[in-house]
């Protein structure tokens, strides 16, 4: 890191408002964001985490109509659900705060004004699409039609997520508003548009050949955005819900949601230190780091800047926009529309006092390069072969040992021999590299240079065998459990920015109190005589059953979501009658119905059809049916003469009828009162 600067705002993107956050949000910005400031804290660095929730946008007020709620309803719940359920993380905002805050309304306000009237707009007509019906103008997401390209129904007015090719509304074919379900009718409005173009070369000049250093899917990114040649972008909104525009002739228009929501970086600064606020933002020597996923890589890169250059007066473009990829979930995107999803406030509930578990995890596997995928079985094995296994069982051993063999007072250590030298050789050699690996945004490797510390720790263990040498030299065993003390309260620094609670709580057993990351590498953190705390188990194991649980849950939401999108198939092409007629459909009664053995799906069904001879025929229902004995003096429909067909060695005589249910069940058809067996369907 440059030494010269002096304070670093950090801030995270300010997540919607409008429903919970989950693992992916958290993999992708909040934990890394508070590592590093925990990180910056222990240095002893003046540092300050900026969070909030973003309170405006088109989604919230959907949420809201369709909840027959305020908007501000809506967003008054996800902020105090969001909010509480990051504080229990252990996120360590400095300030948390909201979008429809006053200070906010005035930041915003006063940034439209400024960049106004210096010229820094210009004003355009457009044609819009606006819903009679509703009384309201409609943005171009929430207009779907039929795709111009690919013909695809569904397409939205933005874009067509069948094809990809990027729209604008009035090419829809047939557009109706995705809402109200009206066909929209064009109308002709205004808008101010910032024009990007203008910045070009600035942004140029500081991202391609001043930030070469940035993460190459931020530079790539910026480079071709850059390359393609910016283009004015609109920055207000016809609409009821946001900042209303401050200057006159702007009835009815709203600031749009991307021109204020990064504005609120700023205000919630100036809320927390309201006289102190500007040297966070317009001292050159301050360094500000923004976290945020690769989808809000524009909006922070070019379009923010280009809206703090405009407005000038010292405010200072971020050093560095670390931006991840997407998280997803077992193999599925993350999805809040569909529910697929592990929810922070829901994870909370279900494991109680496991925050650091879901730390460690999501860090391990954070996409810091490329999209990752989140497992419940990794979640697990992570927890149960890394957390206990290996840092918590070292932690365990050492200060076990030291109770056995001294007592719970660290003993005074002897000189250090070869094993010992080595030992401290590679600690060292491991903190270097962590520290690495923190200030250049690795998060995920550093975590892996944290625990091989702890690998360090049990093979130290290992190696010197302290519990033999405690019958032969115990002077050497003092040594040995001296340095195993240590290396448990370098673990505890060196995990404090990942795993905060277990970092507290192994502080506090070894009798410590305040840790810096200075300390890291000394070897006399706890002086000999020290006393040290019974130890406490700092993990335990995640069993089977609760893992089972959370995947039932997602089994569950996956049958749920077919059932919603489930619709009768297309009819059939016509079929005439006589061709109808010669399949012979006939009634049979079930004698005997087995599973066919080694055959998951196969039920072998001996029918009386009436000829006196028992007809076999095989069915591909078994799933449907995990108790055959029980169908046997059902009526069921099967047809006659279709040829006989071997299935796994048994020749099957016919066909039963069967309806696939909206989740794949397979219903025998049957009939509604008893009949003949043999009788004909006709
Ligand atoms: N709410 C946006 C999202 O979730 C992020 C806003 S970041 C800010 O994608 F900079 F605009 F605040
Ligand atoms: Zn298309």
């Amino acid at each position: 890191m440059d030494k010269n600067f002096k304070r670093t705002l950090i801030t995270t993107a300010l997540p919607y408002a409008n429903g919970p956050v989950h693992i992916g949000h958290l993999a992708g910005v909040y934990v890394p964001a508070d590592i590093y400031a925990r990180y910056l804290r222990l240095c002893g660095r003046d540092v300050l985490l900026i969070g909030g929730s973003d309170e405006h946008g088109v989604p919230i007020t959907i949420r809201a109509r369709k909840e027959g709620v305020t908007p501000q309803d809506v967003v008054d719940r996800y902020h105090k659900l969001i909010k509480d359920s990051f504080e229990e993380l252990g996120i360590s905002f400095d300030v948390y705060s909201r979008t429809t805050s006053e200070t906010h309304a005035e930041t915003a306000s006063d940034f439209f004004r400024h960049i106004y009237e210096k010229g820094g707009f210009v004003e355009k007509s457009s044609m819009q699409f606006y819903d009679e019906g509703a009384g309201r103008f409609i943005t171009d997401r929430n207009v779907v039609g039929e795709c111009p390209v690919c013909h695809a129904p569904g397409a939205y007015g933005d874009q067509c997520e069948k094809c990809g090719s990027s729209l604008s509304a009035t090419e829809l074919i047939n557009p109706v508003s995705a809402e109200t379900g009206n066909t929209p009718v064009l109308r002709e409005t205004f808008h101010w548009y910032l024009p990007l173009d203008r910045w070009q070369p600035a942004l140029e000049k500081w991202i391609l050949d001043g930030h070469k250093e940035w993460r190459s899917n931020v530079y790539g990114q910026c480079k071709s955005w850059l390359d393609q040649g910016l283009q004015p972008r609109a920055v207000t909104r016809d609409l009821d819900w946001g900042i209303p525009v401050p200057v006159e002739g702007a009835d009815g228009k709203v600031l749009y949601v991307w021109f204020d929501a990064p504005i609120g970086y700023i205000s919630n600064t100036k809320e927390l230190l309201p006289d102190s606020w500007e040297t966070w933002w317009k001292d050159p020597e301050t360094r500000i780091i923004n976290f945020i996923g690769k989808d809000n890589i524009v909006f922070h890169c070019i379009i923010f800047p280009a809206m703090l250059m405009a407005y000038g007066d010292g405010y200072q473009l971020p050093d560095n926009v670390p931006s991840n990829e997407f998280l997803n979930l077992e193999g599925d995107k993350i999805s809040t529309s569909r529910n697929w999803a592990v929810w922070l406030h829901e994870y909370l509930r279900d494991f109680p006092g496991k925050q650091d578990v879901l730390r460690y995890v999501l860090t391990a596997n954070a996409p810091e390069t490329k999209d990752n995928d989140f497992t419940w079985a990794d979640f697990q094995a992570r927890n149960n072969n890394e957390l206990v296994a290996i840092l918590g069982n070292f932690v365990n051993r050492a200060m076990v040992l030291t109770h056995k063999y001294f007592d719970g007072t660290v003993p005074a250590p002897g000189a250090f021999n070869e094993a010992d030298e080595k030992m401290l050789a590679e600690l060292r050699e491991s903190i270097a590299a962590l520290t690495d690996s923190i200030e250049n945004f690795h998060f995920r490797e550093a975590l892996r240079q944290a625990m091989d510390i702890a690998r360090l720790g049990n093979r130290y263990l290992q190696e010197t065998e302290p519990w033999k040498t405690a019958k032969t030299d115990m002077d050497r065993t003092a040594t040995v459990l001296y340095l195993a003390i240590q290396l448990c309260a370098n673990l505890s620094i060196a995990f404090a920015p990942f795993l905060p609670f277990m970092s507290q709580k192994l502080v506090h057993m070894l009798g410590g109190d305040t840790i810096t990351w200075a300390m890291l590498g000394c070897t006399d953190l706890v002086p000999a005589g020290a006393r040290i705390q019974q130890p406490e188990l700092l993990f335990d194991k995640i069993d089977d059953e609760a893992v089972q649980a959370q995947l039932k849950r997602l089994e569950d939401t996956k049958k749920a979501n077919l059932e919603a999108a489930w619709k009768p198939a297309p009819q059939q092409a016509d079929v005439d009658f006589d061709t109808f007629c010669r399949a012979d459909l006939r009634i049979g009664t079930v004698l005997e119905c087995e599973r066919v053995p080694k055959a998951d799906k196969l039920l072998r069904f001996l029918i009386d059809d009436g000829t006196g001879t028992p007809r076999t025929i095989v069915s591909g229902i078994a799933k449907s049916y995990p108790d055959p004995a029980a169908l046997k003096g059902l009526q069921v429909v099967f047809i006659a003469n279709l040829p006989p067909r071997k299935l796994r060695g048994i020749e099957s005589q016919g066909m039963l009828l069967s309806a696939e249910d909206k989740d794949g069940r397979l219903v025998l058809a049957s009939i509604s009162q008893p009949v003949a067996p043999g009788a004909q369907v006709k």
